[in-house]
């Protein structure tokens, strides 16, 4: 059998691996929702026009809320003959309306359909991972706010480097979710025109008003160019690349989360709700949402890739390799929406160990910056200088087998003989974190303050 909504040209049917090769039904049925939107908006438009009676535009209305509430209901038969979403609920509407569904694609393509229902699907992804990122962030800054003053070694190279508090370390994440759902935000107000109308690649002869369905649909304005229009698929190439950054972000947070709660460093405990036993080791406690939260980027890094690999070099305008658009892009967003879902339930329940991180920040000469910074302050000593004084402090620490707050006043006096007794207080990890009330740094009344102005932020 020929296709019965273009195959008037056409005398056999397609090879069954033709049919397999070219359907999208199995994927792009998640469209229906947009397709149907469109449809509806499409076929007023027309009405108010003068292009089809009004009587078919109102028929037209009815059926394709029926045809929606049956996919809904589950009771819908999608076809394989049919290839993808648009046909399905085109030939499903003439079954219940008869003729005038024929209406219905006048002035309009499946080029310019799928560009619109693949925006306004990627335009409500966006929509909906940034809500799902404000929730992570109020997470964040909510524990950030409890733990502004909770010393933990800060690291650089993994290795501990100075003392930073908990609450300053998760506001990172805040900072950088907020840079993620800025890029989003960009992607959305580019993506916000409407496609419709665009049809085949030309535009149309019939009188159509595309700022009508522009505004029924939500868009900014219509595209301006009608090749661009079909041809253009950089609206996912931009949300994926926002994705891609993000479950980067997410990623190391993930690995943090997993280094925090080994045995060997027990800085958090994470909850039973987000961990895992070993089937032979009963001791275990598995941090699997974080492995896998970490893994995420490997196929959201990937489809933005692919869909990279898909468009580069086509010509203008539609080819059916475009097609491979969607389950790439289906499969990151429903990936990096878990990822985040993931993320926030780990952050909201886990549970930092005080006594672990403050003996950690403690460890590993971690205030010898701050020793170096009161000889230039207290001594007038060049920094340089001063640097190479608690090298052979921190050395000698290391030889007498203890941290530098322990180093008696006599030894100290050795190596610099200026040295005072005032200079142990700058040796405990609670006034280094103290100290550091430059803008942006770790003190603990600047991190209240911050986490406070983001809790007011996110939560007005
Ligand atoms: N299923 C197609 C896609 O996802 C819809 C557009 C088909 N257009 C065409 N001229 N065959 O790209």
């Amino acid at each position: 059998m020929t296709n019965k909504m273009w195959g008037g040209r056409f005398q056999s049917g397609p090879d069954a691996i033709m049919e397999e090769i070219n359907a999208s039904i199995g994927f792009d049925k998640r469209l229906f929702r947009q397709d149907i939107a469109g449809s509806k908006a499409h076929a007023a438009m027309l009405a108010k026009q003068g292009i089809i009676p009004k009587s078919d535009a109102a028929l037209i209305r009815k059926g394709l809320e029926q045809v929606q509430a049956e996919i809904e209901a589950g009771a819908f038969t999608f076809s394989r003959a049919l290839e993808d979403i648009h046909l399905n609920v085109e030939s499903r509407l003439k079954d219940i309306i008869g003729p005038a569904a024929g209406r219905l694609h006048t002035a309009r393509s499946r080029n310019d359909q799928v560009a619109l229902d693949f925006r306004l699907y990627v335009r409500d992804t966006v929509d909906h991972l940034d809500a799902q990122l404000k929730e992570l962030q109020l997470a964040l800054a909510g524990k950030a706010e409890q733990h502004a003053a909770t010393v933990m070694p800060g690291f650089t190279h993994l290795q501990v480097a100075q003392p930073v508090t908990f609450g300053h370390h998760l506001l990172a994440y805040v900072e950088m979710l907020a840079r993620d759902r800025s890029r989003l935000a960009d992607a959305r107000k580019r993506m916000n025109e409407n496609p419709l109308g665009a049809a085949a690649l030309a535009g149309t002869s019939f009188p159509i008003d595309r700022h009508m369905t522009a505004e029924a649909l939500g868009f900014d304005r219509p595209t301006r160019n009608s090749l661009d229009t079909v041809a253009d698929r950089d609206f996912v190439l931009e949300t994926l690349s926002a994705c891609a950054i993000c479950s980067m972000h997410l990623s190391r947070l993930a690995e943090e989360i997993v280094i925090w709660s080994t045995s060997q460093f027990r800085f958090v405990k994470l909850s039973d709700k987000f961990t895992t036993g070993s089937s032979i080791m009963p001791q275990k406690r598995n941090p699997d949402a974080a492995e896998l939260v970490r893994a995420k980027p490997g196929r959201i890094i990937g489809a933005l890739l692919s869909l990279l690999t898909v468009m580069k070099g086509l010509p203008l305008t539609y080819s059916k390799d475009m097609q491979e658009d969607k389950e790439p892009a289906f499969d990151a967003f429903d990936n990096m929406s878990l990822a985040i879902a993931a993320t926030t339930g780990m952050v909201k329940d886990m549970v930092p160990n005080r006594d672990e991180m403050r003996k950690a920040a403690a460890s590993g000469f971690s205030t010898a910056t701050d020793l170096a910074d009161w000889l230039v302050r207290t001594l007038k000593m060049p920094f340089r200088e001063a640097h190479h004084v608690t090298g052979s402090l921190v050395a000698l620490a290391e030889a007498k087998g203890c941290d530098l707050p322990e180093l008696p006043l006599s030894a100290m006096q050795s190596v610099e003989k200026r040295i005072t007794k005032e200079v142990y207080k700058v040796l405990t990890v609670e006034n280094s974190v103290a100290s550091r009330v430059s803008f942006g740094g770790t003190s603990p009344t600047n991190v209240k303050r911050e986490a406070k102005r983001w809790l007011k932020l996110l939560k007005g």
